[in-house]
């Protein structure tokens, strides 16, 4: 091995993350008798799932007995615009209660029904009222129960720990690179399994619901390691993130104020989402005032239109505002206070009480809030097995945000927290079972890929290199994305985007921090440019490759949605992985997966 004094580790299963996909995969491998780690770069309990609020999707049919998987598997496949994987919708839909009824089992406390059941709210393109939900801290819940759950199996837990690199051998998953926060040493895992679980991309962009944590590590892992990215032109902004103030804008008012009956309103004060409401789902959307009204009272016939898919809703909050019904700060109005009464609102949505009046001093029970469009969600991912999760690298597994192809061109709301758990399990199991498989004959990690992945790490230390400032880079590189890569895209400005992306590239590998290796947050966010700008590009040349609009991808230039491109992903491949010099992607357009036709006419009927 290399001179540096490389901190070394043994495991068959490495997870890297630990939201609710990490320590859910991390359970399953450890119970599959696999000697399994979890590496996270903040600390355990502070995942990004804890900012999901509203609630975990499964047809309990605890409120309505009607729903079931069948439903689930429609919802999701047309709120996926039908680009989704069959197979991972179909899973994910009949295999996500018994993920809710696990966890309850392993501790976490849901809301009740009168009756005593598991209480299940409405969310956007869900037919019935199917959130499983702990007020408006699911996600925290969610976490908690996990955490605790690996904590007592013993599962050995790094902390502010950092992956840079993946590392192979012939072509297998060999073990990782990663330096500590604090000290900046490396340290090296030997593994032949890794599941990446490292959620979103939200950090390239300006204004966004994710946490520091979520510069796309994992997306750039797998394209360096040789895996494929598909659907990356799938950006979801939620339709409400906080506008003001401008300390926290971006940050997430969750779904669950909708569905517990709150309104949007422009500034003339008018309900503007029935403006709105596309052809496609007329038949399910009520489309006057009084008929939206009367579906909070039979909720099995017409939804309100706030209700409708977040692409719909944040596409028309944008058009509102862009026509100069916004509110003062630049967003539109959430009202919930002349809907519903206090002792409610305080009751459903505690933490949105208390965020609006800590933050912007709104008391949500009298006020209406100010909320916009905030990128909150990456539908794209690394290409997977549907029901392994094994990625096309042997050794490689991707589970939850980073993994693609679950949700097509749009997620509907609740649909994530399932995708965690669902996939989260299969990732573990399937990984512990290929170690199974390989015997005794492990790969091993080289001296020769362990110097080069050290070199690039080290890279933005070495002295005498131009004077490029992360920080700058990052927030030209948001102001990028959000300008050009947004909520609505146009050819001249993806191909603009790109040009920046190039430039931005090349300077960044003029990056010089200064200092040592010791807590140097400009070297851990010059290594986290790199993965945003190759993710970036990532997301931009599919966006450019799609000419239609689908689900959370709107061409402006191509304003209609194509049959010709409803059989088709892009893929995205890097086809010089250890070149120096500016990433080298391929897109190209791959068949969806032929769906039987048992599931096809699911989509057709209303179950
Ligand atoms: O609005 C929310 O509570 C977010 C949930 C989700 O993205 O699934």
């Amino acid at each position: 091995m290399p001179e540096e004094p490389y901190e070394h580790h043994a495991y068959d299963v490495v997870v890297i993350g630990a939201g609710g996909a990490g320590l859910r995969a991390a359970i399953e491998a450890h119970n599959a008798g696999a000697k399994t780690a979890i590496i996270c770069r903040s600390l355990l309990g502070k995942a990004h799932t804890v900012m999901a609020e509203g609630g975990i999707a499964a047809a309990l049919g605890n409120l309505w007995p009607e729903d079931n998987w069948k439903v689930h598997f429609r919802d999701t496949m047309r709120g996926g615009k039908l680009l989704n994987n069959y197979r991972m919708a179909e899973l994910h839909a009949k295999e996500s209660p018994e993920r809710v009824l696990e966890l309850e089992q392993w501790g976490a406390l849901f809301d009740r029904t009168p009756a005593g059941k598991i209480s299940q709210r409405d969310f956007g393109g869900h037919r019935y009222a199917r959130l499983a939900h702990v007020g408006d801290r699911t996600g925290l819940e969610m976490i908690r129960a996990l955490q605790q759950r690996a904590v007592a199996l013993g599962i050995d837990v790094f902390m502010e720990l950092t992956v840079t690199d993946l590392l192979k051998d012939a072509g297998r998953i060999a073990g990782l690179l990663a330096y500590w926060r604090e000290s900046g040493n490396f340290v090296v895992f030997e593994a032949p399994a890794v599941v990446l679980a490292t959620g979103g991309i939200g950090k390239s962009w300006k204004v966004t619901s994710n946490s520091w944590e979520c510069t796309g590590d994992g997306h750039a892992l797998a394209l360096r390691v040789g895996a494929t990215l598909l659907n990356m032109e799938f950006v979801q902004f939620h339709p409400t993130g906080m506008v003001w103030p401008l300390s926290v804008r971006g940050l997430l008012v969750t779904e669950s104020v909708r569905g517990d009956g709150g309104v949007l309103r422009n500034s003339e004060g008018k309900r503007f989402m029935f403006d709105y409401i596309p052809e496609f789902f007329k038949a399910e959307t009520a489309d006057n005032v009084e008929e939206a009204d009367r579906w909070y009272e039979d909720k099995r016939n017409r939804r309100p239109p706030e209700l409708l898919p977040r692409d719909e809703v944040a596409r028309a909050i944008n058009a509102e505002i862009k026509a100069g019904r916004g509110s003062p700060h630049g967003g539109i109005f959430l009202d919930i206070a002349s809907r519903r009464s206090p002792e409610f609102i305080k009751r459903r949505l505690p933490s949105m009480y208390h965020q609006f009046k800590e933050l912007a001093d709104v008391d949500i029970t009298k006020q209406p809030m100010e909320i916009g469009p905030t990128c909150h969600y990456v539908m794209g991912g690394v290409e997977v097995d549907a029901d392994t999760q094994a990625s096309v690298v042997p050794g490689l597994y991707a589970a939850g945000e980073v993994a693609g192809g679950m949700h097509g061109a749009n997620r509907l709301g609740g649909n994530s927290l399932s995708d965690l758990l669902v996939f989260g399990k299969r990732a573990g199991e399937f990984a512990a079972a290929y170690v199974k498989s390989l015997g005794a004959t492990r790969p091993k990690v080289s001296e020769a890929e362990l110097s080069t992945a050290t070199a690039d790490a080290l890279a933005p230390l070495r002295a005498g290199k131009a004077e490029e400032n992360p920080y700058a880079l990052h927030q030209e590189l948001q102001e990028t994305m959000q300008e050009l890569v947004g909520i609505i895209r146009v050819e001249a400005e993806l191909k603009e985007a790109l040009e920046r992306i190039a430039l931005l590239q090349a300077r960044a590998a003029q990056v010089s921090v200064g200092g040592g290796r010791h807590y140097n947050p400009g070297w851990h966010l010059a290594l986290d440019l790199r993965n945003m700008l190759l993710v970036s590009q990532a997301v931009a040349m599919a966006a450019l490759e799609r000419q239609e609009s689908r689900g959370a991808h709107t061409r402006d230039d191509f304003p209609m949605t194509e049959l010709s491109w409803g059989d088709r992903n892009v893929v995205l491949e890097l086809k010089t992985p250890r070149e120096s010099g500016l990433p080298a992607l391929a897109t190209r357009e791959q068949p969806l997966p032929k769906m039987p036709p048992e599931l096809a006419e699911l989509l057709e009927g209303d179950h």
